[in-house]
């Protein structure tokens, strides 16, 4: 009996060693991509009447070399639902982040280990992303924690946003100005002028403005900013989240247009430059705070 009970805790305490010994800890991203925007970027996919139904399609499957930070900033490998435990009061599904991973490792060898760092939030407007408020705050954290979690580089920021400014006419005549200085203030922030974005223009909405939205999208013109366009992605009986094969189809989408710019990478050199940049974004990350 007794040794019944000892054979049980050993193997207990192995599992546990084990656990902790796990490669994913020693894993660290090469490439950091920051996922933000609303709902579709959180996904919802294969979420009906307030459940997920747990179909994870070949395309998002997890990998040894996609990763993401979980809420409390650990690499860890990455699986759907990727938003789960930032997008914490809705039910997450589907997003286009790992088909979007998938891809980049199949058609770019060079991106190495890839580290995901989720942020969307469902239901955000642009107002509620700007500079200082709690949502970017949040965010720059979690990039910088990134960075310094690992020191790889961020790549890009992958944004889905806007159905919350398609219901007035002020926030829709507004959301250029106010997307344009969001994505200047994150680039500044991050320390990368030119941080490729790439972006995705709403298919429709709610409100009565997504015209105005969607034109205000695909008409930013600043050097690496991308905009794919959701226009004709299934959305779910809902009629407003893209469904898990719509995602499928984004993420790849967003990868191409990411694989498309040619930007030099920022600051490759392993040298100097590097650690006084991280340096630099420690800092404003903690003043932030
Ligand atoms: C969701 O709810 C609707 C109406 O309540 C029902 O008709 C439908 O079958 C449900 N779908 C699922 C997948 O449970
Ligand atoms: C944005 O969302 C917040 C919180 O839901 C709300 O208070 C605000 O009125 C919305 N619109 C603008 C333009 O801030
Ligand atoms: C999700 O994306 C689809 C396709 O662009 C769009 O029609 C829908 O309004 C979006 N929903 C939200 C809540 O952003």
């Amino acid at each position: 009996m007794f040794s019944l009970v000892w054979l049980m805790l050993l193997s207990y305490s192995n599992l546990v060693t084990t656990h902790n010994l796990s490669p994913h800890n020693a894993l660290q991203p090469k490439s950091i991509f920051i996922l933000a925007g609303q709902s579709n970027m959180s996904g919802r996919g294969g979420v009906l009447n307030g459940t997920w139904d747990g179909v994870v399609p070949p395309e998002c499957r997890p990998d040894p070399m996609i990763l993401r930070l979980s809420s409390e900033l650990k690499w860890e490998e990455a699986r759907e639902p990727l938003h789960a435990d930032i997008d914490v009061d809705k039910i997450c599904g589907v997003g286009p982040g790992m088909a979007f991973s998938n891809t980049i490792l199949r058609k770019d060898s060079g991106t190495g280990v890839i580290g995901l760092v989720p942020c969307a939030i469902g239901g955000t407007n642009i107002s509620e992303w700007r500079r200082g408020g709690r949502l970017y705050n949040q965010m720059v954290d979690r990039a910088g924690a990134a960075v310094r979690a690992g020191g790889g580089l961020i790549r890009a920021i992958l944004w889905y946003q806007g159905e919350s400014d398609t219901e007035s006419h002020e926030d829709a005549k507004l959301y250029k100005k106010r997307l344009e200085k969001f994505f200047h203030d994150v680039r500044s922030d991050l320390l990368s002028p030119v941080l490729p974005v790439i972006q995705v223009a709403l298919a429709s909405g709610l409100g009565p403005y997504v015209d105005v939205i969607r034109k205000a999208q695909k008409e930013i013109k600043l050097p690496n900013v991308r905009c794919v366009d959701a226009y004709g992605l299934q959305p779910e009986p809902d009629g407003l989240h893209l469904t898990t094969a719509a995602q499928t189809r984004l993420g790849p989408m967003l990868a191409d247009s990411f694989l498309k710019i040619t930007a030099p990478l920022p600051v490759q050199s392993s040298g100097g430059a590097k650690r006084f940049s991280h340096f630099f974004l420690d800092i404003l990350v903690r003043w932030f705070r």
